[in-house]
């Protein structure tokens, strides 16, 4: 499909904003102006509010962050491309992937994609393309560790890549194995954390509180975990101790929008619950029809917060030692895809090939067409 084109008609009056924002604004006397101000709760820098002589307090009433949290449906419109041109640049991805390329051969393809395909110049982030034990390291793909491993056979790979457009992001995290054929530890793994994915994404809904959808998850992952071997004991007992947050130690996912960690997550006066995991979630609202959000829970064999938890004798009563070390140096999985809350559920706007099955059948068929995997899942 081609590019959606959102042109922007300047008024004579909106380019001189430009140069004299005041004399402007007291002209068009607008009934409302809404200006951004806020904690950016990662950095916890304040972006203080546009001030200038003459605006007044009425005018700027309305925080724009409030407005944002909330997508209009033209902004729903953009975001539904996003994902559509995002996900289509991760099919290539996978069709092309083999052991002996390197990580930032499948950077380059995805961006070439997006551009070229969907006229989305930039990605919303710096593309994370970590193989083998690499897609344990959560924020691979930076300067200092620029996507440059060889790929491996029987590497997993987590590729967690969005275009942008327009501004607008997508964030999306495929995990599949570099040879097309996941192995049983690695099929265990993927489904357990496709179950959360799935458990989460059938449980939001208007009303429902984020932390308790990271909980969820984490609930999830536990009990698949016991039925893998790796724990034993009562989900209950490790909740307590926090054990989920060993494998999984990012928040379950959050706004999505101009930015790809959009503002808004937290209104003035609540803090982030200060436990292992949930302390890095970027939203602790109530959800809310039409709010966009990213759901992507994840297991991860992270050798420094394993030893941390094997050192801990509250945690590591919980851990079968053997069956775990056959997993260090596995890497890890994340299942990353955006939805829009709808009056009663969701609607999921990425579309990639997410089972087992479905990967495997796809990395297989050499084909080169990319017709969109229509998927059967409702929510
Ligand atoms: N790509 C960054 C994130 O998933 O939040
Ligand atoms: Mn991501
Ligand atoms: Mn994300």
């Amino acid at each position: 499909m081609a590019p959606v084109r959102v042109t922007f008609n300047l008024q004579a009056e909106q380019k001189k904003m430009v140069f004299a924002i005041a004399d402007v604004l007291s002209n068009m006397r607008p009934a409302v102006l809404l200006t951004l101000r806020g904690q950016n709760t990662d950095s916890g820098s304040i972006c203080r509010e546009a001030s200038f002589e003459g605006i007044s307090r009425e005018l700027a009433d309305v925080s724009l962050v409030c407005s944002r949290l909330i997508k209009t449906d033209m902004e729903l419109e953009v975001l539904r491309y996003t994902n559509r041109i995002s996900s289509e640049a991760h099919k290539m991805v996978m069709k092309h992937v083999k052991p002996g390329q390197t990580e930032y051969e499948m950077e380059s393809l995805f961006q070439h994609y997006c551009y070229s395909k969907g006229g989305m110049r930039h990605t919303s982030y710096t593309c994370i393309c970590g193989t083998g034990h690499n897609s344990s390291v959560l924020h691979y793909g930076h300067a200092g560790a620029p996507n440059d491993k060889l790929i491996m056979d029987g590497d997993m790979c987590l590729f967690d890549m969005g275009g942008e457009y327009y501004c607008y992001s997508s964030d999306i995290t495929c995990s599949f194995p570099a040879n097309g054929k996941f192995t049983s530890d690695q099929r265990a793994i993927y489904e357990a954390v496709f179950k959360s994915s799935r458990a989460v994404m059938a449980a939001i809904k208007p009303g429902v509180k984020w932390t308790d959808m990271h909980r969820l998850a984490d609930r999830v992952h536990l009990e698949e975990l016991v039925k893998i071997g790796i724990l034993n004991g009562r989900v209950e007992d490790m909740v307590k101790v926090h054990i989920g947050a060993v494998f999984m130690p990012h928040g379950l996912g959050h706004l999505l929008g101009i930015d790809v960690h959009d503002v808004g997550g937290y209104p003035e006066g609540v803090k982030r619950i200060d436990e292992p995991g949930l302390k890095s979630l970027r939203m602790g609202r109530l959800v809310q029809e039409r709010m966009v959000l990213t759901v992507e829970p994840g297991i991860y064999f992270i050798n420094h917060l394993l030893d941390q938890a094997l050192a801990n004798p509250a945690q590591s009563c919980f851990i079968n030692k053997d069956v775990l070390t056959r997993f260090r140096g596995f890497g890890g999985v994340r299942i990353e895809d955006d939805i829009a809350v709808t009056a009663d559920g969701i609607e999921l706007l990425t579309c990639v090939p997410r089972t087992v099955e479905e990967i495997e059948a796809f990395m297989a068929d050499s084909g080169k067409t990319f017709s969109p995997v229509v998927s059967s899942e409702k929510f």
